[in-house]
């Protein structure tokens, strides 16, 4: 991202009523997230606890004496006492060091044998210490969230699992388990992705050309992005729509003057593909 970019979309999404931000070390951007919600609390636009700020441990730092560090490095960059949520970003782990993804001679990743419940335990101590106010897992299916579930002496439950969810991959099996334990799904890739080939399987079409969310968004006079937006929210999938562009931006937020009829709900979950964008092939 270029320099200020974060900085000023994280500005304009605060002033156009968002407070749910979507953070990661990896991003590379904490610094200017954290810059940005400072300055509105400075300019007295909102309070910290206005915000929900999730921050991700990232998969080079699941040991469990590696975890509570590495949430306090994330805390020095925003400049902030706590996270809302802090979440375990992968199920898998790669070789704790400097390299983001740490690879070897032929170029393979180096994964790194952790204890996912160790990790976890960790985490449970980074709540107790008052560091995050809340503590989830992104990525996980429903096996992995059955080892955390069934841990013995678990203190804190995941509150929330963070996977790839839209129209077209619209993770029925997955929400029902989820809701039968009252982990709240965060629906990532909520507009269909960037379509970057570097990381998307760009083989399955284009989210926001399909032509149900464009009919019905005719209908209300919204776009197929605030279709599928309105689809998740009203399925009690939470969104995290990612845009540099303001007035997308502003227009991703101009989801709660509408409803989507059952019927119309029926017809958006037709669509569902059961292919991912994201592979995460690693
Ligand atoms: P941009 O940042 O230029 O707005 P997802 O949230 O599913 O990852 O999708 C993000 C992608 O969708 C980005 O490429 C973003 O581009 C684009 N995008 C965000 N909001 C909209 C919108 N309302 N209409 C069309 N494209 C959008």
């Amino acid at each position: 991202t270029p320099k200020g970019t974060c900085l000023e979309s994280v500005k304009i999404a605060i002033d156009t009523g968002y407070r749910h931000i979507d953070g990661a070390f990896v991003y590379y951007n904490e610094h200017e997230v954290g810059q940005a919600i400072r300055e509105k609390i400075a300019e007295g636009r909102i309070k910290r606890e206005d915000i929900f700020y999730c921050g991700k441990l990232w998969n080079t730092c699941h040991p469990p004496e590696l975890v509570r560090p590495t949430l306090e490095k994330t805390l020095k960059i925003l400049q902030l006492d706590y996270v809302d949520l802090y979440i375990i970003e992968l199920p898998m782990a790669f070789k704790p060091g400097d390299a983001i993804y740490p690879r070897d001679e032929n170029g393979k990743f180096i994964y790194h044998e952790t204890d996912l419940c160790a990790t976890w335990e960790a985490m449970e101590a980074c709540k107790d210490a008052g560091l995050a106010k809340s503590i989830g897992v992104s990525n996980f299916n429903r096996r992995q969230l059955e080892m955390i579930l069934n841990k013995p002496g678990l203190k804190h439950k995941p509150v929330s699992n963070q996977v790839e969810c839209h129209p077209y991959f619209t993770q029925p099996k997955l929400l029902e388990f989820c809701r039968q334990h009252d982990i709240v799904i965060v629906g990532y890739s909520p507009l269909g992705t960037s379509r970057d080939e570097t990381w998307v399987n760009v083989s399955s079409p284009p989210l926001l050309k399909d032509p149900v969310l464009n009919a019905i968004g005719k209908k209300y006079n919204k776009t197929a992005a605030q279709v599928a937006l309105r689809f998740s929210i009203q399925r009690g999938v939470v969104v995290i729509p990612k845009s540099f562009n303001p007035q997308r931006i502003r227009e991703n937020f101009q989801i709660f003057d509408f409803s989507l009829t059952e019927e119309e709900m029926k017809e958006i979950e037709a669509l569902n593909k059961n292919v991912r964008y994201v592979e995460l092939l690693m």
